[in-house]
């Protein structure tokens, strides 16, 4: 995998001197010469909102789960209206398909409608629905394309359930053995399982994959998810690349005894070793300059009583860089601190790799082609990495990737609270509307 560092820390301005960011409307409210319908968008992410909806106002909507369940029968409905053919592959992925003039490979575009416990409402699904959005302009205006284009909604993206982030897209990517369907969840069933209540045969879970050549390129539309397109009122962000993620569960083993009559002296108590190890992960991670960011997410205390000094704890240490090699650095870092911390508390520390996606750059070419796009929609642009993961990464092993990010309101996500302005929505779709068929355009020309 490329060595990423050097070219994502880099925040490039590329305002187009074309049209202010946010021109005149037309009688309709929708800025000139826009295609996508901006209302039609709105009232299809509101739907979508409703399933898996938690009582913050966002959603729930673990992949793998009845409300999951539910939207994607709600969305795949959406994409038949639209005239697409829609598959499911054996991984849980959805496709939808409208055909091309040429015989060609095909144009892929789309992103996830799963979300984390208490998510938001627009991490997904803007670049999901924004995709469909795309399908209906080209069918409302007739449009025909070279290429067979093809929406995705990648299974699984957020991998809160099963520990396995951009599941979906990694199995199409070949990244995946059978093995990881035997994972299971706290109710005791199994991913190939729930690949089962999906309408999948798990034998054929090798089938997702795609092969080299058969894409000719992806576009994902998101919202940023951090606050950099929001403070700097930046309509369209063009994505340099994407951090690797790299996920770890740990656990700490102590001894549980009675919190009244056990000495200071002699505990072994696990929650002390797993708060030091915590705190031991912020400052590795700090320890070298950059923007790499370590994460530790949850605690699980057990046995979990006031009185009674904690046996066992489980946590999770999450690092992401666009440096995979500094990543490792970090870890190593990480783990020779838990080490030391383990002899001083006299609890053991141990950490199990849960999952690894590398970090990828986004094609120069389809870069170019979205600030094109842009440029003729009057939008402004600014180039940033991102530093959420997103399945383009792992499309990256079998085709080039472009990514547009639409602002997301003070940074926030991964969170009820999560908001990005319906127009700031609309931009995103029209931007992908025109990057398709300029890709479409200039894409396979001999
Ligand atoms: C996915 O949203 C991630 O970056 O965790
Ligand atoms: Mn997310
Ligand atoms: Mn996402």
């Amino acid at each position: 995998m490329k060595n990423l560092s050097g070219w994502g820390i880099a925040i490039v301005l590329a305002v187009c001197p074309a049209a202010p960011a946010q021109g005149p409307k037309n009688a309709q409210g929708a800025p000139p010469g826009q295609h996508v319908n901006a209302q039609r968008l709105q009232q299809t992410l509101e739907k979508l909102g409703e399933f898996g909806r938690n009582p913050e106002g966002g959603v729930t909507r673990l992949g793998f789960s009845e409300a999951d369940l539910a939207a994607r029968e709600y969305v795949m409905g959406l994409m038949r209206q639209a005239g697409l053919e829609v598959r499911v592959d054996p991984a849980g992925n959805i496709f939808g398909r409208r055909a091309g003039a040429e015989n060609l490979p095909v144009l892929l575009f789309g992103s996830h409608i799963d979300s984390v416990p208490h998510g938001g409402n627009f991490d997904g699904d803007v670049g999901s629905l924004g995709a469909l959005e795309v399908i209906r302009a080209f069918n409302d205006r007739k449009v025909t394309t070279r290429h067979p284009l093809e929406m995705a909604i990648w299974a699984n993206e957020e991998g809160h359930h099963f520990g396995k982030g951009v599941f979906g897209s990694a199995a199409a990517a070949g990244l995946l053995g059978p093995e990881v369907l035997a994972r299971r969840d706290e109710q005791g069933l199994s991913l190939g399982d729930w690949l089962r209540r999906y309408g999948q045969d798990p034998a054929r879970f090798g089938e997702a994959r795609i092969r080299l050549g058969t894409v000719a390129g992806y576009v994902e539309l998101h919202i940023e998810q951090g606050a950099v397109l929001d403070e700097a009122r930046i309509p369209i962000g063009v994505v340099e690349g994407i951090v690797g993620i790299r996920w770890w569960t740990c656990t700490a083993t102590g001894f549980a005894n009675h919190a009244g009559t056990t000495p200071m002296n002699r505990r072994q108590d696990a929650l002390a070793a797993a708060a030091r190890a915590a705190l031991a992960v912020r400052e590795a991670v700090r320890a070298e300059p950059g923007r790499q960011v370590g994460t530790v997410g949850y605690a699980k205390v057990e046995p979990g009583a006031r009185n009674i000094i904690p046996g066992r704890v489980e946590f999770p240490v999450e690092l992401r860089d666009l440096d995979a090699t500094k990543i490792e650095r970090i870890w190593a870092r990480i783990q020779k601190r838990f080490a030391e911390i383990s002899q001083e508390e006299n609890v053991p520390i141990e950490c199990a790799p849960l999952s690894a996606d590398q970090p990828a750059r986004t094609d120069p070419a389809f870069q170019q082609t979205i600030r094109e796009a842009a440029e003729a929609a009057g939008l402004a642009t600014m180039d940033l990495p991102s530093g959420a993961g997103h399945d383009a990464q792992n499309v990256a092993r079998f085709a080039p990737i472009g990514m547009i990010f639409v602002p997301s309101r003070g940074g926030i996500s991964h969170s009820p609270k999560e908001f990005t302005p319906w127009e700031d929505a609309a931009n995103g779709a029209e931007v992908l509307y025109r990057t398709v068929l300029l890709l479409d355009a200039r894409l396979n020309r001999n």
